[in-house]
């Protein structure tokens, strides 16, 4: 057999990271093996995102370099999938015509047909298919921590966001296959997995979201369950029980506010109002008292003004997220948000998240400070290359990151009990106690 080689990219969010596993699956099992120089792959892969300009830019810009690869090595297959794949379809290939595959973030299996070089179209892209891919054997390199789809897609629509028209309508995988996939990866080792789906908790087949919780949690081997990413007009008392009583789902949930001013939250189509959202944190607080809260917002959405502005930096002071992601508006084709009069200008939205990023430095720093002398329990992580000898490094259940030093004897997917002794912005520190 001739030894192929491929070049993987992935650009995005955690679903199209767990896609590109996939795929890396797929290919080695054609017999293909993995390159990090695109200039020595046979197949050139791009795993793309559209989310934001910024991400759709990046990509555009590798790809104009791979450009001078084809022109040297014609025979090597340059291959665009995920989000820009859906959305630009046959534009990417008017834009770039040395690319010469071009499928969806629902076709991941047709980079089977083009590994064996029996594809017979140029674009794979479907408008909302069946649920197909689930069996797909995922190439996961990490033996500790694993992501784990349990549905697809977006019903949500809300007017900035293109996931629902690049990731077609929501879909859950039957509760039996997701069990059976936790159930393979405890028997590998693996400890800690992630429940993926663009709003979890509309999860719905055979069973609803928290018995699906209930259900893994009953898996042995299986120490630590989250998931990701909740939508707050969803959020039901069941997960909140189900995050209070069960042992391994952890004290951690992410849950976008996106604006603080409910006038805004209509515009975007959110469904909730904001104070609807600080209810919801409060049953939250008071249900597990030790929960951590990070959230997304979106700075200088058309027509805020400086009253909707002022109104989430006062959202995010008063709940006192444990982490946030603020990203400027970015106006996507096709969307609601697109055809809004009022759309701010860059200057205007940069000051704006420089604000939100300022104060949740501030509030960051200051939650971080109260851990310091408590004791955590973490999850040793795979020691990476930019650790010093003797260093390691885990994630509380509240998922902080925690550099322990002088613990190099513990082996990855161990549970630690540490004291934090310093707290940064970014990670903690702390001294090791016990094993458990
Ligand atoms: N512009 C800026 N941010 C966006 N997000 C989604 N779409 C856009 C957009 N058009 C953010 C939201 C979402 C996160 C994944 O990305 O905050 O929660
Ligand atoms: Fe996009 Fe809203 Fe769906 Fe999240 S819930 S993927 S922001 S449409």
């Amino acid at each position: 057999m001739i030894k192929r080689t491929y070049y993987l990219e992935t650009f995005g969010c955690q679903m199209n990271v767990h896609d590109s596993e996939k795929m890396a699956g797929i290919l080695e099992h054609e017999g293909y093996t993995r390159t990090l120089e695109p200039k020595l792959a046979d197949l050139i892969l791009f795993n793309t995102c559209s989310i934001r300009e910024k991400a759709e830019q990046k990509f555009y810009s590798r790809l104009g370099r791979i450009k001078t690869i084809k022109a040297r090595n014609p025979l090597a297959k340059i291959v665009v999938a995920g989000c820009i794949a859906q959305q630009d379809g046959k534009k990417l290939t008017a834009r770039a015509p040395y690319v010469d595959f071009v499928f969806g973030p629902d076709n991941l299996k047709y980079i089977r047909d083009i590994a064996a070089e029996v594809a017979k179209e140029q674009f794979v892209l479907s408008e909302n298919p069946a649920l197909t891919d689930e069996a797909l054997p995922s190439l996961r390199e990490d033996g500790i921590r694993a992501w784990v789809n349990i549905m697809y897609g977006c019903n949500n629509f809300c007017s900035y966001c293109v996931v629902p028209y690049t990731r077609g309508r929501e879909r859950s995988r039957p509760s039996r296959d997701i069990l059976m996939e936790l159930r393979d990866l405890a028997g590998k080792g693996y400890k800690e997995v992630t429940l993926l789906g663009q709003n979890v908790n509309s999860y719905r087949s055979d069973c609803d979201f928290p018995e699906l919780l209930r259900h893994a949690n009953d898996i042995k081997g299986i120490e630590r369950i989250r998931f990701v990413t909740s939508h707050p007009k969803d959020l039901s008392s069941g997960l909140i029980h189900a995050i209070k009583c069960l042992d391994k789902v952890c004290e951690h949930i992410h849950l976008p506010l996106q604006s603080g001013s409910t006038r805004i939250l209509q515009l975007m189509n959110r469904r909730y109002t904001f104070n609807e959202y600080r209810e919801k944190v409060e049953i939250l607080r008071e249900n597990i008292p030790d929960i951590a809260i990070t959230s997304d917002i979106i700075a200088g959405f058309p027509q805020e003004n400086d009253l909707d502005h002022e109104a989430t930096l006062q959202a995010i002071s008063s709940i006192g997220f444990d982490g946030l992601f603020a990203f400027k508006y970015s106006s996507r084709p096709g969307t609601k948000a697109e055809a809004i009069s009022g759309h701010l200008d860059e200057s205007e939205k940069s000051k704006r998240l420089n604000d939100i990023i300022t104060l949740q430095n501030n509030i960051t720093d200051k939650k971080n400070k109260q851990l310091e002398g408590t004791v955590q329990t973490i999850l040793i992580d795979r020691p990476d290359a930019k650790m010093k000898p003797g260093q390691l490094t885990g994630r509380t259940t509240t998922n902080k990151i925690v550099l322990v030093n002088n613990a190099a004897s513990i082996p990855p997917g161990t549970i630690l009990s540490v004291r934090i002794v310093r707290a940064h912005r970014h990670s903690l520190i702390g001294e090791r106690i016990s094993s458990r």
